[in-house]
């Protein structure tokens, strides 16, 4: 039970009073979204990366249809996501053709209002994908996400609780499965495995790298995941500052191998705080799995 006056309308665990507190100011300060449009006027300001990852499951057993995932995380609709990061995001995940969408969480920052889940609902909408998979972040769970898995389902995308989705024909032999977030959720590794049934191969997302632990060992090839924003202001190199998170220190972004498990990190979309990334540029991911 939290002692202070800021209770987030949502079922997300450690919001903390300085976390109320500052968001409370933000939405003052940011009224009207005008760092978004500010930063929106920068040159360069709509580079997303796309990054391609080709990951062979079992050199033994080639699949006669490669599936093809694009993934994305960290949207952050709100007053410091400029609208062209977006636009060029969901170019860019429509131009892949995926058999499935996944996205990893954090829709908003700040708050989960009406015109914000339409706006989700629509881009969501207009991917060309057969499956769509959606998982909640912290952001989410601290503001109204009922707002939000109602946009995801409208835009035909099912939002996974410690849950898992068996593919359609050609692909019958995958489960995706969705963790819930383990800084803020009720993360259940052992549900969400299980909920794969007897498929051959499973795959995982989950908001944050911090789901590793509740994956390992549990025979999932790969986990997609977010939340780092690659440390959303970071040094050449590049080396992240500040990142959230005990794994995602460890794994700020990219693709890393965790025994039987691989495992990526997105840098994200959108920002929170401040609408400002640097050497952290937004990227969108496509795997295409044989
Ligand atoms: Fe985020």
């Amino acid at each position: 039970m939290t002692l202070h006056p800021f209770h987030p309308p949502g079922r997300g665990r450690q919001y903390t009073a300085l976390r109320g507190l500052s968001e409370l100011v933000m939405r003052s300060l940011f009224h009207g979204d005008w760092p978004a449009r500010a930063w929106d006027r920068m040159p360069g300001r709509a580079l997303v990366e796309r990054l391609d990852h080709r990951i062979c499951l079992d050199p033994a057993r080639p699949r006669p249809t490669p599936l093809r995932i694009a993934f994305a995380s960290d949207l952050h609709l709100g007053p410091t996501t400029p609208e062209s990061v977006l636009d060029r995001a969901f170019a860019l995940l429509s131009e892949a053709a995926p058999d499935v969408l996944i996205l990893g969480g954090d829709y908003v920052f700040l708050e989960a209002t009406p015109a914000r889940a339409r706006e989700l609902r629509d881009r969501v909408r207009a991917v060309p994908a057969k499956v769509k998979l959606a998982v909640m972040g912290n952001h989410d769970l601290w503001t109204h996400h009922g707002l939000l898995e109602d946009a995801l389902a409208e835009a035909g995308a099912r939002v996974l609780i410690n849950d898992a989705v068996r593919l359609p024909s050609p692909h019958d032999d995958v489960a995706i499965l969705g963790l819930d977030d383990p800084w803020t959720g009720e993360p259940d590794g052992a549900r969400a495995v299980a909920a794969c049934g007897d498929a051959a191969v499973r795959l995982g997302v989950c908001h944050s790298p911090d789901g590793v632990p509740f994956m390992r060992g549990r025979g999932v090839s790969l986990l997609l995941t977010g939340h780092t924003h690659g440390g959303q202001i970071a040094l050449p190199g590049p080396r992240p500052i500040i990142v959230p998170g005990p794994l995602g220190k460890r794994w700020p972004f990219g693709l890393h191998r965790e025994e039987d498990l691989t495992l990526f990190v997105s840098r994200g979309v959108g920002t929170t705080e401040l609408p400002i990334r640097t050497f952290a540029t937004p990227d969108i991911a496509v795997f295409t799995v044989t």
